[in-house]
């Protein structure tokens, strides 16, 4: 096991997910906006319109700028915030998809190169080979979404991975084809408000009323099917997945749904309305605020997709605490619960000095806290303020006696979406211990 990394007030998990949904604006952006772009560009020769460039020009700049500079940081911000909060999790993924990510960067390698080229080849090759040039970025860019939706969907649906550890099983699971459908169509809803907003700030009228109402039609086309798609995906979730945001198991998995759902609403209505019917009325401010909208609706489409995970990382495979929980015979590998329950937990953390790796009456609290940090703090915070604060949910419980409390973690993965503790009775009872004062100590 290697050290566990405890966020205050928002947990690790949350701090994932926040970078995650960020992503989402310059990644979908970055995919879904040279299909449109390359459309105008198309329109304006053939129809001998020159002044339709001047959207094109504007629209590829911010593509440049917003997309590899804070698509690319955020980006890295995943793998630096998945790398620290689940080490064990991440690299279950690089062993399985280490290839697919290999290929996924030639093609992102080959975006970021023709992004380049077509910028500054504006008018300076002939008008076929510059369309090409924006067909190949959009091809590739949507090459590296067919990638890393097979990664991203594996995680919750790994399919006859769980049999036979293979490369495809895993990648072509039962959410993927509903999964990429879904995004490929949604993010033309994005590219769609963000070409909105760029061509409310052009100065020839006609040209920011036409480009307003293709914006608008692109957007509502890719949000109505992107909405067809999701109940697809919807269709295909795992029973017990279903079961958290259907049957009621964790309400506020339905509360993000609805949230979700207003956000796309109020999204299309811009679309129509300010698009189709009065591109007139488009505003930078109104696309911005609209903007903001569809943030929060990411967010909370995000947090559900992957709040339907719990309690694995890989889904019937390793827990949200990073501890295998089932046999996989065809990688050799063998479920950690029952060997951690008779060895100990503490054994296996090898970065701890040797005399915190055994419970014993003078550093019960000190372990007990590192065992709750290991197995609690991805998903809870340690403080009563914060996300998911343990302190309070415990309380709300009525629960604060160490023996009661080491009770509660015996029984913890009789709750569906939480991962059973691991470790020995010694291990509980120090942790039960440690909760006992944290609960006292937070008053
Ligand atoms: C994989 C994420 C995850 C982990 C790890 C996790 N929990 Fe939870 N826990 C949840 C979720 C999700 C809820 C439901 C919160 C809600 O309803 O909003 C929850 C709820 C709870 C509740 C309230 C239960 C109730 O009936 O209302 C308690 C108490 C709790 N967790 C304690 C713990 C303790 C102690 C640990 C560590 C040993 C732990 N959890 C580990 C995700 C997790």
């Amino acid at each position: 096991m290697y050290p566990i990394w405890v966020v205050p007030y928002l947990t690790s998990g949350l701090v994932i997910g926040l970078i995650a949904s960020f992503h989402i604006l310059p990644s979908h952006l970055a995919v879904g906006a040279f299909w449109f772009n390359v459309y105008i560009e198309r329109k304006a020769y053939r129809e001998g319109r020159p002044e339709l460039l001047a959207f094109v020009k504007r629209y590829t700049l911010l593509i440049l700028i917003f997309c590899f500079v804070f698509g690319s940081l955020s980006g890295v911000g995943i793998w630096y915030a998945a790398t620290v909060s689940s080490p064990r999790g991440i690299s279950a993924l690089i062993h399985n998809y280490v290839w697919g990510w290999a290929t996924e960067w030639v093609f992102f390698l080959i975006e970021v190169a023709t992004i380049y080229v077509y910028y500054y080849t504006f008018g300076k090759v002939d008008e076929r080979t510059h369309l090409r040039i924006g067909y190949l970025y959009a091809v590739a860019a949507w090459i590296s979404m067919i990638i890393i939706t097979g990664i991203l969907a594996f995680m919750l649906t790994p399919g006859k991975w769980l049999e036979t550890g293979g490369f495809f099983d895993g990648f072509f699971n039962p959410t993927y084809w509903p999964q990429l459908a879904a995004r490929t169509a949604l993010m033309f809803g994005i590219a769609g408000l963000y070409a909105l907003a760029v061509a409310a700030t052009l100065e020839n009228d006609s040209v920011r009323r036409e480009t307003s109402r293709l914006a608008g039609l692109w957007g509502a086309v890719g949000l109505v099917f992107g909405a067809l798609f999701t109940l697809w995906y919807l269709k295909k979730l795992p029973p017990e997945a279903a079961d958290f945001l259907f049957g009621g198991t964790l309400p506020y998995l339905k509360k993000l749904l609805y949230v979700a759902g207003v956000a796309w609403a109020v999204v299309l209505l811009y679309f129509v309305v300010f698009g189709l019917l009065a591109p007139r009325a488009n505003t930078l401010v109104g696309s911005l605020l609209v903007l903001v909208v569809l943030f929060l609706g990411i967010l909370a489409g995000e947090g559900l997709r992957e709040g339907l995970r719990r309690p694995y990382i890989i889904a019937g495979f390793m827990y949200g605490h990073q501890v295998v929980g089932t046999d996989l015979p065809a990688k050799g590998i063998k479920s950690e619960v029952e060997i951690l329950n008779e060895k100990g937990y503490l054994s296996r953390l090898g970065y701890l000095p040797p005399e915190l790796r055994r419970v014993t009456d003078q550093n019960r609290l000190v372990v007990g806290r590192i065992l709750v940090a290991h197995q609690c703090a991805n998903c809870h915070a340690l403080s009563r303020k914060g996300w998911r604060s343990l302190p309070k949910l415990l309380e709300g419980l009525g629960m604060t006696d160490p023996e009661d409390l080491a009770g509660f973690l015996e029984g913890l993965d009789g709750y569906p979406y939480m991962p059973p503790f691991v470790g020995t009775e010694e291990e509980r009872l120090a942790a039960g211990a440690y909760l006992a004062t944290m609960i006292n100590q937070n008053p």
